[in-house]
């Protein structure tokens, strides 16, 4: 049976993953509900991702600017909305920053999780789904061989991923101990357009253009399954239709590469579409091996033949189609690299967002 609903609550919609679900929804014929994007605008979150949204969905789409820990705001949107449905994607992401400054890592990815979970429980019967978004990282590392399946033991290994552990484990919980009807998804890494240029792909693309070093962490050999944002995004709704109340699904590409295999396809991809460096040289000269990252997990494998088998879930693109449209997209939205990294964005959101 395919559960419809009317309004859509979607934390940390300005963000990568949750702009790019924006958009795809909007798109999809069977889709005619409303959208409230609940986003605090951290540093990661971009409204300059779905600014034409903003001017074409009309009153299908309403963006609140608040903080998901802020229980008060998350109560007063589920309310005023009359929401029926939360997809939680609002987190901090970025593993480096985790391991630099953990605070915010906690207090988002745990204590808001609990909010959001407190506030769906209050509103229920009308709240009738809460799905959230997490990572294939919560299962820690793997050797050469085998794959992350829905058994798999959780071994978080980063403050990051342990802070995601811990919302899984309350999701679980509600679904456990309240009944709130939940799903869960454990995604591997995505990689697509508006994605923010500290994570591997985009900040590899940008430095590769303008002729920076492109720091690859140790060896470079750590291996990663890549998926491309809208696979992920087509999962997620499938899952928030179809899935099993209280169930989990893994989410893959099928697509495992180390990181020097990901930086030399981008050195060569730029190399055919973009103006050679001034030195004439191939752009993966500019590889530079740096310092680890600590705790840096060697290998991620998902084995996502659960989502697969029983929900009929197939990624469109494949790691050759996806990443030259990644490429292709970066170097055509280049003023949206800039506004993002630049005091300039930070401004347009302070006058738009005060
Ligand atoms: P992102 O960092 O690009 O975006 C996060 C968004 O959450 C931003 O818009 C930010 O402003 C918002 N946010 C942060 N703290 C908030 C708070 N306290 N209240 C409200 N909003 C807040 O992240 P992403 O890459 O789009 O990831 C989205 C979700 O998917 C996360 O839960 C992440 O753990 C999960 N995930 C990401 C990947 C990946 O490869 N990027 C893979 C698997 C799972
Ligand atoms: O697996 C899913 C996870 O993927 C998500 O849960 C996280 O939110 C998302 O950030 C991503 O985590 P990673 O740590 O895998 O992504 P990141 O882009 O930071 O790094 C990818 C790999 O590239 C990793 O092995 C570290 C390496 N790396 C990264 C950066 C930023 C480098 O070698 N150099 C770099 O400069």
């Amino acid at each position: 049976m395919t559960r419809t609903f009317h309004n859509l609550l979607v934390t940390g919609g300005a963000g990568f993953i949750g702009a790019n679900f924006i958009r795809w929804l909007f798109e999809q014929p069977d889709f005619h509900g409303r959208i409230i994007n609940f986003d605090k605008l951290t540093y990661a979150g971009n409204p300059l991702s779905l600014l034409d949204i903003a001017e074409t969905a009309g009153p299908r789409y309403v963006f609140v600017k608040g903080d998901i820990c802020d229980s008060a705001a998350v109560n007063q949107v589920l309310e005023a909305h009359q929401v029926d449905a939360i997809l939680h994607f609002a987190a901090e992401s970025h593993v480096d920053r985790s391991i630099a400054r953990p605070d915010d890592f906690i207090r988002t990815n745990i204590v808001g999780t609990y909010t959001l979970l407190q506030a769906a429980q209050k509103h229920r019967p009308h709240l009738r789904h809460f799905h959230h978004i997490s990572t294939d990282e919560v299962f820690g590392s793997l050797g050469p061989s085998g794959f992350f399946t829905e058994e798999t033991p959780y071994a978080p290994n980063s403050p990051y991923s342990a802070s995601k552990a811990s919302s899984d484990h309350l999701v679980r919980a509600y679904h456990e101990t309240y009944g709130l009807p939940t799903t869960l998804s454990n995604c591997s890494n995505n990689y697509g357009p508006y994605q923010f240029p500290e994570k591997l792909i985009p900040l590899m693309i940008l430095n590769a253009l303008e002729g920076k070093p492109l720091p690859v962490y140790g060896s470079g050999l750590n291996i990663r399954d890549w998926l491309y944002v809208t696979d992920h995004c087509s999962a997620i709704w499938r899952i928030v239709q179809e899935g099993g109340v209280g169930a989990t699904y893994n989410i893959g590409g099928e697509n495992e590469l180390t990181n020097l295999a990901v930086v030399e396809k981008i050195c060569a991809l730029l190399d055919a579409k973009a103006p050679p460096l001034p030195s004439g040289k191939p752009r993966s000269s500019l590889i530079t091996h740096v310092q680890d990252r600590p705790g840096h997990d060697q290998r991620y494998a998902i084995d996502c033949s659960r989502i697969q088998r029983e929900l009929g879930w197939r990624p469109a693109q494949t790691w050759e189609t996806g990443f030259e449209a990644t490429v292709e997209w970066y170097l055509t939205h280049l003023e949206w690299a800039d506004s993002v990294r630049s005091g300039d964005y930070q401004q347009w959101v302070a006058e738009h967002y005060a």
